[in-house]
């Protein structure tokens, strides 16, 4: 039989760890089954735009790899080859075209990286275009619901963990109501790890929108305890209950953009209610930088590895993913179908509220 040639791609926004998973793909793939692995640039882009932007990939070019943060291949999250920009400010369908010039460059298929975006993109080319693709789960959100666990997420923890602890000594000096605002605009997982891990007093995520008043009652009765400052988490996409206005938004060219974070938002509402001193720091993209932590090293190996062995077994269709401590995998059919948030009576929510943290409702 010949030799397997295979493209590779990471779509959507990074993720620490991806690397690993491209270099955990070559050095399987490449290294000891003696595939070629093609690496497309930028998503599906590299194979859109002329001159193709795509690599051959060897073991040698993925040294160092495994604990580099980003993607070496690049990464949009404006690549929908079903919704491709014209350069008139309209779209179109560039598929057909992303299909024959993969089939030009001999690829058997894809291994495709990312998030649910990037997979369903996957599995339209699969069932227009009879492109077989395999897919690997990627955000720093952990917010598909296939896969207990996506790498990034950890690091990412981790990152507004650590951040959580220079805030604490920082808040406890000057007595002030620190907010520290995180990643996760549709779920508030990041959210909740970060603040029981920091031990934050409040957590604010978009699962459960909240009452400003509960919040001042907290800082309050902490006052009361002879704890003069406050710690507060608060996922980008937290919002209050309704009759607060949130977001801010102003009109801009063609849409609206948003003029105040969600932390802000919040240190605002708190200062309309009480004295109180606040200070906001946003995160950001911090916490989709740098290196993945160990654990994201080697879910992200297992994740390669358990890629390869999908298309070795004829598999495509599938997504690796994670079920309890097991690698598996998934239809990506199953794995694109619903989203994961942080449900009101989830059992970390249940642990967070008994160790005394306030979500705001
Ligand atoms: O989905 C991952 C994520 O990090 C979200 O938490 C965040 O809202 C978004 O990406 C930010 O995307 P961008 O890099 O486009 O600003």
């Amino acid at each position: 039989m010949a030799p397997h040639r295979i493209g590779i791609l990471t779509g959507g926004g990074d993720a620490p760890g991806l690397n690993a998973v491209i270099r955990a793909v070559v050095k399987y793939a490449v290294g000891k089954l003696h595939w070629s692995v093609i690496g497309i640039e930028d998503s599906f882009n590299g194979l859109l735009e002329a001159p193709h932007r795509i690599r051959d990939m060897s073991p040698s070019n993925c040294q160092g790899l495994l604990q580099r943060g980003g993607t070496v291949l690049g990464t949009t999250n404006r690549g929908d080859p079903f919704a491709y920009p014209d350069g008139k400010g309209g779209i179109e369908d560039r598929s057909e075209g992303l299909a024959k010039a993969i089939r030009e460059q001999g690829l058997e298929g894809l291994i495709v990286i990312g998030g649910d975006g990037t997979q369903a993109i996957g599995l339209r080319l699969m069932d227009t275009h009879g492109i077989p693709v395999v897919g690997v789960p990627k955000t720093i959100d952990n917010d598909l619901s296939a896969t207990d666990l996506t790498f990034g997420f950890t690091s990412a923890v981790e990152v507004a963990t650590d951040a959580l602890d220079r805030l604490n000594t920082t808040a406890e000096s000057h007595d002030r109501v620190m907010l520290l605002e995180v990643m996760g605009r549709d779920a508030g997982w990041i959210a909740l790890w970060a603040g029981v891990a920091g031990g934050a007093d409040c957590i604010a995520i978009p699962e459960i929108p909240y009452d400003p008043d509960r919040f001042t009652a907290k800082i309050k009765e902490r006052r009361m305890k002879g704890r003069h400052f406050t710690l507060i988490v608060v996922a980008e996409g937290a919002r209050p209950m309704e009759g607060e206005k949130w977001p801010s938004e102003v009109q801009h060219g063609k849409g609206r953009i948003q003029t105040e974070g969600a932390a802000s938002t919040l240190a605002r509402l708190l200062t309309e209610r009480m004295d109180v001193e606040t200070r906001t720091t946003v995160l950001g993209h911090l916490q989709r930088g740098g290196s993945p932590v160990a654990f994201d090293r080697v879910l992200a190996t297992q994740f390669g590895v358990r890629a390869v062995e999908l298309i070795l077994a004829g598999r495509w269709g599938e997504m690796v993913c994670l079920k309890g401590h097991e690698v598996d995998s998934v239809p990506i059919r199953d794995a694109v179908a619903a989203y994961r948030t942080v449900s009101p009576d989830h059992s970390l929510i249940a642990t967070a509220r008994a160790v005394g943290i306030e979500f705001g409702a």
